[in-house]
């Protein structure tokens, strides 16, 4: 099949086109054929080698672990999927191996749900790691209530974009940090945008005077300093981007696979109420510029790559 790979850690340059080996197929998992994958900047993280110790890679490494495609081959214990069922996953195990920006990824079934019907191969394929982070991150790590003045950073982001839709969606008012070119983006996901920057802290007092009852920081150092300033006394706070938010009492989420969880974002997306915006599509020989263009930090929801079947 044809993959994306690279044999050591680096820049985009390490990546290479060509082809590998199909995936073997274990009988918890189901070979799906790919026809959009996303990019996520835990991606180029990792290919740079900042996640060694935690997750380490067995070379040659396929990036990605977010997928939209359809089921070409279930293994022997599978009942959940069958040929031809159209399937969303966040496919990350215990090392970075084989990856979903290839033809074919062999995707365990605890790490997929049905695709929705209603979003494009494209959307679908934005919204599982992007999703399932906002989701844990509101609902576990925050628990974020009904009526609750919540404070998202990095709004227009892939994460934050979706934390916006699913806290109005538990019935939050939203704050969401974006710059100004983002600003309209922001309201249509039903949030409050405010300019980052230099002042940000003041902007948002005098938005929100009581303070936040929860903070979701995505983007560390100074966001999270200021998401800690301007919380309510009781205020909770959470990072996925900088571990300093434990010496603001805050906690840490990483992201985990959750096939549960992930029905129910797809059911959400089913229901239009979480929507993924697709800010450019890459043909798959040309995922190295796709992660330099989400390396520059100014991604509106996410930029996502396709395998051309009819090519
Ligand atoms: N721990 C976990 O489980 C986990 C899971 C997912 C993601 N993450 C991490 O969370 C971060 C965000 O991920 P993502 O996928 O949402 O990234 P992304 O989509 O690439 O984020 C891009 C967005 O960041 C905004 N931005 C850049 N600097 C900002 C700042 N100082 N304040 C506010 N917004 C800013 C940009 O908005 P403008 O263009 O308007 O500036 C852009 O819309 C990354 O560091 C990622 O590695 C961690």
């Amino acid at each position: 099949m044809k993959a994306i790979s690279y044999g050591a850690y680096g820049s985009a340059e390490v990546l290479e086109y060509g082809e590998l080996p199909d995936p073997k197929v274990g009988p918890d998992s189901v070979l799906v054929k790919v026809r959009a994958a996303a990019v996520n900047p835990v991606d180029w993280k990792a290919r740079e080698g900042h996640l060694q110790g935690g997750l380490d890679a067995v070379f040659p490494v396929i990036p990605g672990w977010d997928v939209s495609g359809v089921v070409v081959q279930p293994g022997v214990a599978v009942d959940e999927f069958t040929v031809g069922d159209e399937v969303i996953g966040y496919v990350r195990e215990d090392f970075l191996s084989r990856g979903t920006f290839a033809e074919y990824v062999a995707a365990p079934v605890r790490t997929l749900a049905r695709k929705p019907l209603r979003l494009s191969f494209e959307e679908a394929a934005g919204l599982p790691l992007a999703g399932l982070t906002a989701y844990q991150v509101l609902h576990r790590t925050l628990r974020i209530r009904d009526g609750e003045t919540v404070l998202v950073h990095a709004a227009a982001g892939g994460v934050g974009s979706l934390a916006v839709q699913l806290a109005r969606h538990a019935g939050c008012r939203v704050v969401g940090t974006a710059s100004e070119r983002n600003h309209e983006h922001v309201r249509s996901l039903g949030g409050e945008p405010v300019e980052y920057g230099e002042g940000l802290a003041e902007r948002l007092r005098e938005l929100v005077p009581d303070g936040f009852d929860a903070a979701f920081d995505t983007v560390g150092g100074e966001a999270l300093r200021v998401s800690a300033d301007t919380l309510a006394p009781d205020g909770r706070l959470a990072s996925i981007a900088d571990r300093e938010v434990f010496s603001y009492g805050g906690r840490y989420a990483f992201v985990r696979p959750d096939a549960a969880d992930l029905a129910r974002l797809a059911e959400l997306a089913e229901q239009g109420i979480v929507s993924v915006h697709v800010d450019r599509v890459f043909p798959l020989a040309r995922a190295a510029d796709a992660y330099r263009l989400n390396e520059i930090g100014r991604t509106r929801g996410k930029i996502v790559v396709t395998v051309d079947w009819d090519a």
